[in-house]
């Protein structure tokens, strides 16, 4: 780790005392889960996601294995994301997230990270989502 002093305040705020660190049920079917890794260096984030009848989000956890910088961004995101629509939350762009953390340059691919997981945790929810309507009989 590079020292505290290269990191702008927000994202030591969120690094020390992360929001809605952990897991939800994978296998719960309201729950999506994306796991997505930074090519650039390895770090690992997993984001989960807990959506209501109408597709806001009511619940979030995240595990990150990983820098700082992608620490502070899960954290952020999961705030960012609580009680949104998952259209709404598809449309977060990690540029939103690195500036609000004030990321340097550098550091850009570890807010990219967390726009990944928000999007693949939204795709695996709604993979089920749709596997559910299929495996519905047909008629009721
Ligand atoms: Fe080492 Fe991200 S490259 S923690
Ligand atoms: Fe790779 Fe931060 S250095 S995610």
């Amino acid at each position: 780790a590079v020292g505290a002093r290269f990191y702008h305040e927000k994202v030591i705020d969120h690094y020390e005392n992360p929001r809605n660190m952990g897991s939800l049920d994978k296998h719960d079917p309201t729950v999506g889960t994306g796991l997505v890794g930074a090519p650039a260096c390895g770090d690992v984030m997993r984001l989960q996601i807990k959506v209501d009848d109408d597709n806001n989000i009511v619940d979030v956890k995240f595990k990150t294995f990983g820098c700082g910088s992608a620490i502070a961004s899960s954290s952020y995101i999961t705030e960012r994301v609580r009680g949104m629509n998952i259209e709404e939350a598809l449309k977060i762009k990690n540029t939103d997230i690195a500036k609000e953390l004030c990321l340097p340059p550098v550091k850009l691919h570890c807010s990219m990270l967390a726009e990944d997981a928000i999007k693949s945790a939204i795709k695996d929810f709604r993979t089920k989502r749709g596997g559910e309507l299929r495996s519905a009989p047909a008629s009721a």
